[in-house]
């Protein structure tokens, strides 16, 4: 497995696998990767040649008041789950080489990004929207693998792709549930015993 931590030379590496028709398959991530995410890389390395992992926590889709900071990094597990589990590239970009200075164009999908969590969490979905956006120009996936989970989430990022001609099929994968039957879900680590 190869870590790129470059957006330029994944670009560039992305570039090549397609014209050599290889198929892509891209699993974004915050990282904290648990076995909700070892099923989206299992995935998508039975449907295609070359599977891609990004771990970034995007600053972009957190409120001021919201868990940015405190996020879990677990960086050097985080690349083991990958090694183990058949990934070819992990995309590991710093904010500087994702955010300009005088970063200024999101992508904001109206209506679906309102509503629901989007009450609560105004600034979210566009930030998902964005950072996703700019991935997929990123990677050039032919196929993405979100959880259904955040299924809002994956409506909104589904819309988006339509609406701007991505060349990548978005595909939903089901919930992966701790024994308890309660979700997986990286936060899942903030909650006391008696909250979970
Ligand atoms: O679901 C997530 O982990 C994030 O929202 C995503 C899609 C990786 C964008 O930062």
């Amino acid at each position: 497995m190869k870590i790129i931590k470059n957006s330029l030379q994944i670009q560039k590496i992305s570039m090549e696998l397609i014209r050599k028709n290889k198929s892509i398959g891209f699993v974004p991530t915050m990282g904290a990767l648990h076995s909700g995410h070892v099923s989206l890389i299992k995935k998508s390395v039975s449907q295609n040649d070359i599977t891609v992992v990004s771990v970034y926590v995007n600053p972009i889709q957190f409120g001021p008041n919201e868990d940015y900071k405190r996020y879990p990094r677990p960086v050097n597990d985080d690349i083991e789950i990958c090694k183990k589990n058949g990934v070819d590239y992990l995309f590991l970009p710093s904010n500087e080489t994702l955010y300009d200075k005088d970063f200024s164009t999101y992508v904001t999908v109206d209506k679906l990004s309102g509503i629901m969590c989007g009450v609560t969490r105004p600034v979210h979905f566009r930030g998902v929207a964005t950072v996703v956006s700019k991935l997929f120009n990123i990677v050039m996936p032919d196929r993405a693998y979100f959880g259904l989970k955040d299924y809002q989430q994956y409506v909104i990022i589904k819309r988006m792709v339509k609406d701007l001609n991505f060349r990548t099929k978005v595909i939903g994968c089901p919930i992966i549930r701790e024994k308890s039957g309660l979700a997986m879900s990286s936060r899942n680590t903030y909650l006391s015993p008696e909250a979970k």
